[in-house]
């Protein structure tokens, strides 16, 4: 397939076919924001579930939280947020644009100059009022990072769960960041979601922990259907680290704009409890019931991002392939992900007996499985409609369906016709999807 132009395709084809939107588009848009529509929405949950499968429901030492966007403003003062969180800009004294300084080299990207004005600190937190006040007293910040949400609730958690070292938190949720040069689509937004663990180990457990968990995400991205040509994990060098981290590893896709992070995974000590405990006098240490010692755990962090990983399913499955001389655009999704498995179509739409045969199948499929029915264009059409979306298998009625009870399945990526029974077509589905 041409890799030509592959970004454009897929933010047409994502508006076109209702998977992403530009966000308060009728008001011109509301820049780096986006909307999932219909089929995006059904895709980033997909995501999401078989992200809370994978890492909190097949998995005996994890558990999951849903903690609060709004934090007591100190877990920012904590975590260094407040006093570290914050890019560097720098305006061109030319042409008037603002940059990165670390973005930029010696002449401005826009005009040639090389005139800049002193670099200024711009903190990335989005800020706000609780209550009707607007005053110190009442600033919050929207959250920039979900972990620390799991910081904070720690001993809830122990104290809940009675869980034993190593056990790990999960959680997925929005994250705000007021970027300066947000961009390439959906990969670096102000708005986005995060799904984060935060996994506790002894320390002289963490390093082969660490290495675990590069293994077993990176596999996730590959179970899902990713190629394995596209990622890599590129290992921070020491100079890169933050001054508490033993290690920090990228999973990085191959993107249409180059090599980027969708996940880091980092061993960042016993940092976070450390000073939480700090800050709040709360005792964050670990109190081993059987061999009675406190410690602080250190923690392993696999920090990924749920719009990026969407991003980089639906790059890594589009596809173009020529078909009786013509082009078939195909969403080659993986089961798991395909935001529609099953669609159910009438091959004509003014029999009546074929459309309510079609409408039958279709209720009694949606049971199981996430279908539509379609009866707005002609067969040929309605298969390619379904075939750019990664519907899995399309299920045809026809005259002869009204006679024999069969219908036609048709398989997305081979495009294999099969008559079917209509009463052994669920069984034939489910064999097929789960
Ligand atoms: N708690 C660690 C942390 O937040 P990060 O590398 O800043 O680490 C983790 O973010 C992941 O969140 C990234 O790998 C990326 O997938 C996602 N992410 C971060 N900033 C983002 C943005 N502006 N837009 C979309 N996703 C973002």
């Amino acid at each position: 397939m041409q890799k030509n132009n592959l970004m454009e395709k897929i933010v047409s084809l994502c508006k076109r076919r209702g998977f992403i939107f530009p966000s308060s588009e009728i008001y011109g848009g509301l820049s780096s924001s986006w909307d999932y529509g219909p089929l995006g929405a059904e895709l980033k949950r997909n995501v999401k579930s078989a992200w809370w499968n994978a890492v909190v429901h097949s998995r005996d030492d994890l558990v999951g939280l849903d903690a609060s966007i709004l934090m007591h403003a100190q877990t920012w003062k904590a975590s260094g947020h407040t006093d570290n969180f914050h890019d560097v800009l720098v305006d061109c004294k030319n042409c008037k644009k603002r940059f990165r300084k670390d973005h930029i080299g010696e002449t401005c990207p826009s005009c040639g100059a090389n005139d800049f004005t002193e670099g200024r600190a711009f903190n990335l937190m989005f800020r706000t009022h609780l209550g009707a006040v607007e005053d110190d007293g009442g600033l919050v910040y929207l959250r920039p990072e979900t972990a620390q949400g799991i910081f904070v609730n720690f001993n809830n958690v122990l104290d809940a769960t009675h869980r034993r070292l190593p056990f790990g938190i999960a959680q997925i949720g929005k994250s705000f960041r007021n970027e300066i040069t947000p961009g390439n689509f959906t990969f670096r937004m102000r708005e986005f979601e995060q799904m984060e663990i935060e996994y506790f180990t002894r320390p002289q457990e963490a390093e082969e922990c660490y290495r675990t968990w590069i293994k077993d995400r990176f596999q996730w991205y590959i179970d899902l259907g990713i190629k394995k040509e596209n990622l890599r994990v590129r290992e921070h060098p020491k100079g890169e680290l933050a001054h508490y981290a033993q290690g920090c590893s990228d999973i990085e896709y191959q993107f249409p704009f180059g090599w980027s992070e969708l996940e880091g995974i980092a061993n960042r000590t016993d940092f976070d409890l450390k000073q939480h405990a700090q800050f709040s006098g709360a005792d964050l240490r670990y109190h081993d019931q059987i061999t009675m010692e406190k410690i602080f755990p250190y923690v392993i962090e696999p920090s990924g991002g749920v719009d990026r990983a969407t991003l980089a399913f639906l790059v890594d499955a589009y596809d173009e392939e020529e078909v009786e001389g013509r082009t078939r655009v195909v969403l080659r999704l993986g089961k798991e992900l395909a935001p529609i498995k099953v669609a159910v179509l009438p091959l004509l739409k003014k029999n009546s007996d074929i459309v309510t045969l079609a409408k039958q199948i279709k209720k009694d499929l949606q049971k199981n499985f996430v279908c539509v029915y379609d009866d707005t264009a002609a067969i040929g059409k309605l298969y390619r409609r379904q075939d750019e979306v990664g519907t899995f298998y399309c299920v045809t009625v026809d005259v002869q369906s009204l006679e024999d009870r069969q219908v036609t399945v048709r398989e997305r990526d081979t495009m294999r016709q099969d008559r079917i029974p209509v009463e052994n077509l669920k069984k034939y589905l489910s064999d097929k999807l789960f």
